[in-house]
């Protein structure tokens, strides 16, 4: 079978629905599958092709452009040399071998590294710089630091088309070219947002504005459904990579005989009561993108750690490394757990920390089991918290 899908006239989607991966990174859970999204361009003169498929689905897109009856490429837009969007490369070349590739300067040296192309097939495309396909423009808008050095954002004007790669992209297998389920897309569009764009939430900010005066009716990213209501998906990037944060504390927490699970159950309902919103995580059994999610506005994180081989429980610690990594905006943290005959499980988690821009406030740390001075201490924790939070 192939898909192919026209948005307007000359421009049509003829990427893969990747609906059974379930991983990607080797690190991010893909719950809802997820789409590498490739679009056809042919203009009066010219065609062009923006971002071939991963690899794995490279046979699914030569198929839809067989299904076109496409014989001829002239231009292969690369607009980020990452492998699910670049990988298809070597093969599409093959089969296309006079098209060129136009990418940043940054993406066709990583296209060269990862052996996709060579010297004569590439064509730069610098930042402004307009190309002709006839009766069709592509503008290059370059945008770096999403969360590679290398992206380019292509606009089609007179269609009022604006291609994004992954920026504000989602990773969401749907039958629905556009975005129809809005709160739907919301989550996943939030949780993808979180698991690559947060840590670049600077030049984020300076690629919203960057965009700002297009004229834009469609915004068409690289993985998930399309936005034909671009405010949607704009007002919410404006929404998550702004400084401000929610009354919300993210609690992730490993018990391993019960201490902390007391500790952290005394503290969620001491949160709760004082009209504090709390994410809760058992880190024995989480989903790393949900975390990562909840990390998107939240002002504040606890992380719950027993103490074991004389310190921080491992896993514990990699969610502060997590966090630490993906740089959220959160504003305080704290450290709640137990041990029993010692150990440095608070300057582990302290220092797995330094790209956060935190006020650290006063740990609770049981010996044993919790007695009424650690209750009275998350208390303590917990009426901070909620008085921070007022403030923000
Ligand atoms: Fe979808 Fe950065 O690749």
């Amino acid at each position: 079978m192939t898909l192919t899908r026209e948005i307007k006239t000359g421009v049509t989607w003829v990427g893969a629905i990747d609906w059974d991966r379930r991983l990607f990174d080797a690190l991010i859970p893909l719950p809802d599958g997820t789409s590498y999204n490739s679009y056809l361009i042919q203009g009066s003169e010219k065609t062009a092709l923006i971002d071939p498929v991963d690899e794995s689905m490279v046979d699914v897109l030569l198929g839809n452009l067989g299904a076109l009856g496409i014989e001829r490429i002239d231009y292969i837009i690369a607009q980020h040399a990452e492998q699910d969007h670049s990988g298809g490369l070597k093969r599409l070349l093959e089969i296309y071998p006079d098209a060129k590739v136009v990418g940043s300067a940054r993406c066709l040296d990583l296209l060269k590294e990862f052996g996709l192309v060579d010297n004569d097939s590439v064509q730069e495309a610098k930042d402004g710089e307009m190309l002709s396909l006839g009766d069709k423009s592509l503008e290059f808008i370059h945008a770096p630091w999403v969360h590679w050095p290398d992206t380019i954002f292509t606009y089609l004007a007179k269609e009022r088309i604006l291609f994004t790669c992954d920026f504000l992209g989602s990773h969401l297998a749907t039958s629905d070219l556009f975005a129809v389920d809005e709160a739907a897309v919301y989550r996943a569009a939030k949780r993808y947002y979180a698991e690559i764009m947060m840590p670049f939430r600077q030049s984020i900010n300076r690629h919203l504005a960057r965009i700002e005066d297009l004229q834009i009716d469609i915004i068409a990213p690289s993985h998930g459904p399309l936005y034909g209501r671009p405010e949607f998906i704009l007002d919410a990037y404006r929404d998550w990579a702004s400084d401000r944060v929610k009354n919300q504390v993210v609690l992730p927490y490993v018990s391993m005989h019960g201490s902390t699970r007391i500790m952290a159950d005394y503290f969620v309902d001491a949160l709760i009561s004082r009209g504090v919103a709390v994410k809760r995580f058992d880190l024995t059994d989480y989903d790393v993108g949900e975390l990562a999610e909840s990390l998107v506005d939240a002002a504040t994180v606890v992380i719950g750690t027993p103490t074991i081989l004389a310190g921080a429980h491992p896993l514990a610690l990699y969610a502060a490394v997590l966090a630490n990594a993906l740089r959220p905006k959160t504003r305080y943290a704290s450290i709640i757990g137990s041990f029993g005959w010692g150990g440095k499980m608070l300057e582990q988690i302290t220092v797995a920390l330094p790209n956060l821009k935190l006020q650290l406030l006063d740990p609770v740390i049981a010996k044993g089991r919790p007695k009424e001075a650690d209750f009275k201490a998350l208390d303590r924790l917990a009426e901070e918290i909620s008085v921070m939070h007022r403030e923000l």
